[in-house]
């Protein structure tokens, strides 16, 4: 099947479907109480929406990054606008350069639409930091460069000089680069990658530091033409977007400092407790991001992490992400974007699915 599961969706889906009552597997930010944040959503409209997005939003998200309306498309999350920007600039025999480590949806849709996938090195030795000798030897004959920021699955963050030397690998390539920045904004600091060129995109959504997957926003801003394709890949994939929800969407942005001081706080109290496990569990080696929900510690002695993935699913009604999914495969994904209690007895489940793994007491969390 040409658009089967990527690996990660198989498992969220498919293979741990099951609820569990301690979720440190989704990596959103909580879901804010829009009414306890002072903040009114407009009444529901049912009139047609926009195809490509309506044009205030549009404007309203590139007055964020300092461009017009014609340079963004809104479209249903980060998932389905980054699968515009592939059909939009890959056709069948073209090549696809993706990080690696990466996020499955990323190297899985170029396959599905007939692009040769390379990859390219996010060693974990240095710190996930991409290896730019290995991309600048890879990028020629490459039509897109593909990587995120924050790094999706250890949260490394990839600063402005980076991306600038990113970006000029892929010009010198002749590429275009696509940044997915799903979780950037946990870090306000780091730079959007399209500020770095018109062949450089950035994506962003809704989902992950607002919490508002349920919405299914997100975004690209890239250079006026592309754009307009990628809108004509909307036209055969969806046409026109909800309108309703799009309402719902500028309406936040409007409220954009509260939605993100919110979410600061929450992710800050909840990285602490992460961070605190960490510190606790000697025998998992893990890479400290600066921010965001998201940590993927290594297990002792290089033991594979799925069947330990479904211990602390059925005997701790616990999941973290098998790091498999991630082609890491003595790895495993832990997010602190829940609840706190959740987050809190889910960590100590985790400590104590740990400590029976290794068969020897550790200090208790
Ligand atoms: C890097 C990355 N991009 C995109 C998505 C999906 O975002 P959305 O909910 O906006 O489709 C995720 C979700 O895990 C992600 O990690």
């Amino acid at each position: 099947m040409r658009f089967a599961a990527p690996d990660i969706l198989r498992w969220f889906c498919f293979e741990q479907a099951a609820a569990v009552s301690y979720d440190l597997a989704k990596s959103d930010a909580p879901t804010p109480n829009l009414a306890e944040l002072g903040i009114e959503t407009p009444p529901l409209r049912l009139r047609p929406g926009a195809v490509g997005g309506a044009g205030e939003l549009r404007a309203a998200l590139g007055a964020r990054y300092g461009v017009g309306a014609e340079e963004v498309v809104v479209s249903l999350g980060a998932s389905m606008t980054n699968f515009l920007v592939f059909a939009a600039l890959l056709e069948p025999g073209d090549v696809a350069l993706v990080e690696e480590p990466a996020y499955d949806p990323l190297v899985a849709v170029p396959r599905a639409l007939g692009a040769g996938v390379r990859r390219f090195p996010r060693p974990r030795a240095a710190g996930y930091q991409p290896d730019l000798e290995a991309l600048a030897a890879a990028a020629p004959g490459c039509k897109l460069i593909v990587l995120t920021n924050l790094h999706n699955p250890s949260g490394a963050a990839l600063g402005g000089d980076r991306l600038a030397a990113i970006a000029e690998i892929a010009r010198r390539a002749g590429a275009w680069v696509l940044c997915d920045e799903a979780y950037r904004r946990f870090q306000p600091a780091l730079p959007p990658l399209a500020r770095f060129g018109p062949h450089c995109l950035s994506v962003d959504t809704l989902t992950k530091v607002w919490g508002l997957s349920s919405l299914r926003v997100g975004w690209v801003v890239a250079a006026a033409p592309l754009c307009r394709s990628i809108v004509e890949a909307a036209m055969v994939c969806h046409v026109s977007n909800p309108a309703p929800t799009e309402e719902v969407a500028l309406t936040l942005l409007a409220h954009a400092d509260r939605l993100d001081a919110w979410s600061r706080s929450a992710l800050e109290r909840n990285r602490r407790l992460a961070l605190e496990f960490l510190a606790r569990q000697p025998g998992l080696s893990c890479y400290r991001p600066e921010a965001g929900p998201i940590f993927f510690p290594y297990l002792p002695g290089n033991a594979p992490a799925r069947p330990f993935v479904q211990r602390l699913a059925a005997a701790y009604d616990t999941r973290v992400v098998p790091g498999d999914v991630f082609g890491e495969p003595t790895a495993f994904r832990l997010s602190c974007g829940g609840e706190t209690p959740m987050l809190e007895e889910g960590l100590r489940r985790l400590a104590q699915c740990l400590r029976e793994e290794r068969g020897a007491a550790l200090p208790q969390p």
